[in-house]
């Protein structure tokens, strides 16, 4: 009924009006709430960020340290949630224990199932949320090493808590090294938000049927899983560790990477919406030089992507399609320089947007959006006749 406009994968569709992330793809810009991100990723923390992208401003001194308070409270998660980690096979993909247990939150903490939350009850939900997925986080990577979990301790700030259950002794006070924790301030910041990438849509699209929260976002990181997506960092990485093992001919690659025949893809390259240098590449790309230097780390791979970027970026096809690295490229080598395997990768991502995910879904309940349902163009069958199973060939 009526016209429909064909945009498949939403390439000009506007689905919503925002006021959390702004992003110029032709001049490379990306802002939160207005603060550029090349500001926000040298001067601020994970949490103030947290505080800017879901309630808007950046937060007084007394509302950070009200937030760390909440969030404090909440730490821990139900002991018998603790059944899920013993139950998944021991090397089972971290991104797919991560959306089940944050969909499993729906049912430990079934307020967030009220319809029409008050402000305050809203709040404690995504109190909740911020609170338990670093733990969540951490114990999917402390089952994988198949080492007993660490609990959360309070006196730590958000990121340094998330490195002690990660990283820490149980017995011992966490070594804090200002250089990790800075690092992962940055790529956390980075990753905050991205306006209505596919994640974040799905997010926004599943909350618009009124769906709780942690579904929801258990949604968008079954968005962020796949390698087109979020899943991009960890195939970097895999796919460096290829080129190197064959060897380190980047030129092959490249090469493979421009023959429609070949399904390879240059992954950490492209994007929808920068047809210019991605911002947090750029950012991180810097990061990776000084984190690894101040590491005193030498990563063979490193070397690697630089040439690689190096030949795209002067190749006809890269130039013609502009393709430029995307955030993905360079942050897998920092992660692994922290101490991070390659399959928690996307977790991190997820970590670092899910500030995003719930200021999308906060977003879209006060704006009062309808429920999300785009139309299709038919092109199937049309009047057939039922024919008996009896008679069918
Ligand atoms: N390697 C080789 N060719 C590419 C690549 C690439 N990474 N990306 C795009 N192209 C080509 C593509 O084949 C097409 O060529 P042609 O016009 O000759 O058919 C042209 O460039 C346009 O690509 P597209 O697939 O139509 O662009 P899109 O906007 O639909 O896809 C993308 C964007 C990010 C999915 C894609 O660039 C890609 O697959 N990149 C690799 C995966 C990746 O790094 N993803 C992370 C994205 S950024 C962070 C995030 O979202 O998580």
């Amino acid at each position: 009924t009526g016209f429909v406009t064909l945009d498949t994968g939403f390439k000009n569709t506007g689905s919503t009006k925002s006021k959390i992330t702004f992003l110029d793809g032709e001049k490379g810009i990306l802002k939160y709430r207005g603060y550029a991100i090349e500001e926000l990723a040298a001067k601020s923390s994970f949490l103030e960020v947290i505080y800017l992208i879901i309630y808007g401003d950046l937060p007084t001194h007394t509302q950070l340290e009200e937030l760390q308070a909440e969030i404090s409270k909440h730490t821990l998660i139900h002991e018998d949630m603790k059944k899920f980690f013993d139950g998944y096979p021991s090397r089972s993909h971290p991104m797919g224990q991560l959306g089940s247990l944050i969909f499993s939150l729906s049912t430990f903490y079934p307020e967030c199932l009220k319809p029409n939350q008050t402000a305050e009850e809203q709040n404690l939900t995504i109190i909740k949320l911020l609170a338990k997925f670093p733990t969540i986080v951490s114990f999917v990577y402390k089952k994988s090493l198949g080492h007993p979990l660490i609990y959360p301790k309070n006196k730590y700030d958000y990121v340094t808590n998330f490195l002690w259950m990660t990283f820490g002794q149980r017995t011992e006070d966490y070594d804090v090294n200002p250089i990790v924790v800075n690092a992962l301030n940055k790529l956390l910041i980075l990753h905050a938000d991205h306006e209505q990438n596919c994640s974040a849509s799905t997010v926004r699209i599943v909350g618009s049927s009124d769906c709780n929260l942690y579904a929801s976002v258990a949604a968008g990181i079954a968005a962020l899983w796949g390698p087109l997506h979020g899943g991009a960092n960890q195939a970097v990485i895999d796919m460096l560790e290829l080129i190197k093992a064959d060897g380190g001919d980047t030129e092959k690659w490249i090469a493979k990477a421009k023959d429609k025949n070949d399904p390879f893809r240059m992954m950490g390259f492209g994007h929808r919406v920068y047809k210019n240098f991605d911002p947090r590449a750029k950012i991180i790309k810097k990061a990776c030089d000084d984190i690894l230097e101040n590491l005193g780390i030498d990563d063979p791979i490193l070397e690697i992507a630089k040439k690689l970027e190096e030949a795209a970026l002067t190749d006809q096809y890269f130039i013609d399609r502009k393709l430029y690295p995307n955030v993905d490229f360079y942050s897998g080598i920092i992660y692994r320089a922290l101490g991070f395997p390659s399959e928690m990768f996307t977790v991190l991502f997820a970590l670092g947007r899910l500030p995003g995910w719930i200021a999308q879904w906060k977003e879209m309940h006060e704006n009062k959006e309808p429920i999300g349902r785009p139309r299709q163009v038919y092109v199937g069958e049309t009047d057939r006749e039922f024919v008996e199973i009896k008679d069918r060939k």
